[in-house]
């Protein structure tokens, strides 16, 4: 006998909870499409499983909080002991819901524990569990958490695994794998969310891609240690198949419960789609558009001077910089890393966040003047959670780096970490930054994070030391937090060594990632198209390198570079002082492209093509009433055809006709034929106008591109 359902729904998908009698945990009866109420109440008797030979006496059913308690032998979903007892909770649990909220409660009172798991599913599909854990001893032992993960189970027919992978410059690679008997998972333990970072951890119906496929899929909000799983055990999941979630991966000793303490869990989130990973990235785009404080004012384009000067920063040279920024319709000019302490190179000064004198005598307001006087917002790089050990910050406060009570841990970079967790060393960062904020009126800081953490252990001046991952990451939070409290403007990007920081935590208190180090338009190619999974457009910096790209040495034309930085948050990070009148002429028609299609570019859904040939990447976006379309075709490589062939447009309105142009302003490919495709001279002058139906279901001839090249779609609904 079970108790009436509960059910979570939204945007077409749903989350079943039920509970069988005696206050068992409850249990996940289905996830995935919606359904109407009247089916949905069939589905615990259609699916109560049989009993095999050789496991528990009575069916069993994998729970909102599954452990071997319960008949769950895969990894356990929470894992806690009272110095080294106490480890089976037994649990009373009640259950309640509205349409789009859950929320178990259970105790344990021969633990003392309380658990708290909440379930909410947004208009958007994107399901958010939230998991606490308290103690509730009035005295005694601490209870040590070692895992407190949240997992749903998957169906029989999620047979494959999507996860990505990457480094330094070639962040978020996609790896494929069958789901088998085991357990896939990708634990982060770098301190950092990391430049491997799954990203998500998707499982779908054979073959699932961009546009088709059933896929399940999971994302840890949180920049510290986490892991994502995906486990299918022999005998599945009671009577599913696998499970798929994830949750922070703790150190033994990390989270130590007092009595009366409680563990909040990252938030981890879940989405399902019937329309492949397309339908998962609208999910989770949609959603985070929704977020209160979410930034909906047009994003600047940038001149970011990084690659432009590095450590040279120049007051004269600046300048002019920013003019010919400004000339060619630049909104925001941000000055990297050097301009502070001793930091003449990437030995010394990190953490002195004063202006340095030697190079700025007069301070930064002759180039922030100069800045705004053009019109131009200015932005500035920090690196708040990091020193050198030669800065006159350890030196003064050498206690302040966080390592073990043995010394330092591994230089990387040069460089350690502060420990934020100290409340001093908080207050001192916290103040310096404010006071730059205010007085140079900042309006953008790019939040840099330049290492993975080793040994990260914190002393507490009572001459031990604690794992502190958790610690440290939650205080760079409250850090980002109070400074977006003080400076309501202000906008903040997570940079880390290029993308190591990019997850949901840390984008609920930023407004953009930096995607990578690497500018290399054709690597970009990659890059964007898969952190585009989870991250909008507009909150992903694709900037134009110079012609040779400084971290491949590979020449690509500024074609290819301007049509690949429209695919994000666009601006450039090259010495343009040093670029033709040709070059600037280009960059002006760019620039002014890249104003004229900014709200769709930022507000539409994504559209990522299934090519069999990957050497042919095409994608875009369409605005949500699917009245205009960018789309985006980038030859990588040499294709394996004669001619790339006739290629669909997918997300259109197949009812609507579209004008159709090539938009020369992102720049023109160079091509290998005779003659272009019969629609293309048509195309470049005032378009071709057709009919959504032709273009998504048959699709365009495209010209002969030679490698590294591509070209801009621009696509408008006509009145019939
Ligand atoms: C790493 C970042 O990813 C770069 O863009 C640049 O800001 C450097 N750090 C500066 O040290």
């Amino acid at each position: 006998m079970s108790t009436p359902l509960v059910i979570v729904r939204g945007a077409g998908s749903a989350l079943v909870l039920t509970q069988d009698e005696g206050g068992a945990l409850p249990h996940v009866v289905h996830w995935g499409t919606d359904l109407p109420d009247a089916v949905l109440g069939d589905l615990a008797h259609l699916t109560g499983a049989p009993v095999p030979h050789n496991q528990p006496d009575a069916p069993w059913h994998v729970s909102v909080l599954p452990t071997s308690g319960q008949g769950w032998l895969g990894t356990p979903a929470l894992e806690v002991h009272r110095a080294g007892g106490r480890t089976a909770p037994r649990w009373v649990a009640t259950l309640e819901g509205g349409d789009h909220d859950a929320t178990v409660r259970a105790t344990a009172s021969d633990i003392g524990l309380d658990v708290v798991v909440r379930y909410r599913l947004d208009e958007h599909g994107v399901l958010t569990v939230e998991t606490e854990l308290t103690n509730t001893a009035a005295e005694g032992e601490p209870v040590d958490v070692g895992a407190l993960r949240a997992v749903l189970p998957l169906p029989t027919r999620a047979d494959e695994v999507l996860d990505l992978t990457g480094r330094w410059c070639r962040e978020r690679a996609p790896q494929r794998r069958p789901l088998t008997d085991g357990t896939w998972v990708r634990t982060g333990r770098r301190g950092r969310t990391g430049h491997d970072a799954t990203l998500l951890m998707a499982a779908g119906t054979t073959g699932f891609g961009f546009r088709s496929g059933e896929v399940w899929a999971t994302h840890v909000a949180w920049s510290g240690n986490h892991e994502h799983l995906v486990e299918r055990l022999p005998e599945g999941a009671g009577a599913h198949a696998a499970v798929l979630g994830g949750g922070e991966a703790l150190t033994p000793g990390e989270v130590r419960l007092a009595p009366g303490e409680t563990y909040r869990a990252p938030s981890v989130v879940f989405v399902h789609s019937t329309e492949g990973l397309d339908g998962i990235t609208r999910a989770l785009v949609h959603h985070q558009r929704a977020q209160p404080g979410y930034r909906t004012t047009a994003r600047p384009l940038v001149l970011n001077t990084w690659e432009a000067v590095y450590f040279q920063t120049d007051l004269d040279h600046l300048r002019r910089l920013a003019d010919t920024a400004a000339a060619i319709g630049v909104e925001r000019f941000v000055l990297d890393d050097g301009w502070f302490g001793s930091r003449r190179d990437d030995h010394r000064g990190l953490g002195d966040w004063v202006v340095s004198h030697e190079v700025w005598p007069d301070g930064l307001s002759p180039l922030v003047d100069h800045v705004k006087g053009l019109g131009m917002e200015f932005g500035l790089w920090f690196e708040p959670e990091m020193v050198n050990l030669d800065s006159d910050l350890v030196r003064a406060n050498p206690h302040w780096v966080l390592g073990p009570v043995a010394g330092a841990p591994l230089p990387s970079r040069h460089q350690h970490v502060l420990d934020l967790a100290n409340p001093d060393a908080f207050a001192h960062v916290l103040e310096a930054m404010s006071s730059l904020v205010a007085e140079y009126g900042i309006d953008f800081i790019k939040w840099d994070h330049n290492r993975d953490l080793h040994e990260v252990v914190r002393t507490d001046g009572s001459g031990t030391d604690r794992p502190a991952v958790h610690a440290q990451t939650s205080a760079t939070y409250r850090l980002l937090d109070e400074l977006r409290r003080r400076h309501p403007g202000l906008e903040i990007e997570s940079c880390s060594s290029g993308g190591a920081r990019v997850d949901l935590g840390v984008l609920e208190r930023t407004d953009r990632v930096w995607t990578s180090d690497c500018n290399d338009a054709l690597e970009r190619v990659a890059i964007q198209r898969w952190t585009g999974l989870l991250v909008p457009p507009e909150r992903m910096g694709t900037h134009i390198g110079p012609p040779t790209a400084h971290t491949t040495h590979r020449h690509l034309d500024l074609s290819l570079r301007m049509l690949v930085a429209l695919g994000g948050h666009a601006g450039l990070e090259w010495d343009i002082t040093t670029c033709s009148a040709d070059e600037l002429d280009a960059l002006r028609a760019w620039s002014a492209l890249y104003r004229e299609l900014r709200p769709l570019l930022h507000g539409g859904d994504a559209v990522r093509s299934d090519h069999p040939d990957p050497a042919l990447v095409v994608g875009g976006v369409v605005a949500p009433d699917r009245s205009a379309a960018v789309f985006s075709v980038v030859q990588a490589v040499s294709g394996r055809g004669v001619a790339p062939g006739v290629v669909p447009l997918r997300g259109l309105d197949a009812g609507r006709r579209y004008r159709v142009r090539v938009r020369s302003e992102a720049g023109l490919p160079a091509v290998i034929q005779v003659h272009p495709p019969a629609w293309w001279d048509a195309a470049l002058g005032d378009g071709i106008v057709v009919s959504g139906a032709a273009l998504g279901e048959v699709g365009l001839a495209l010209p002969v591109l030679a490698p590294a090249q591509g070209f801009l779609l621009h696509l408008e609904g006509v009145d019939a």
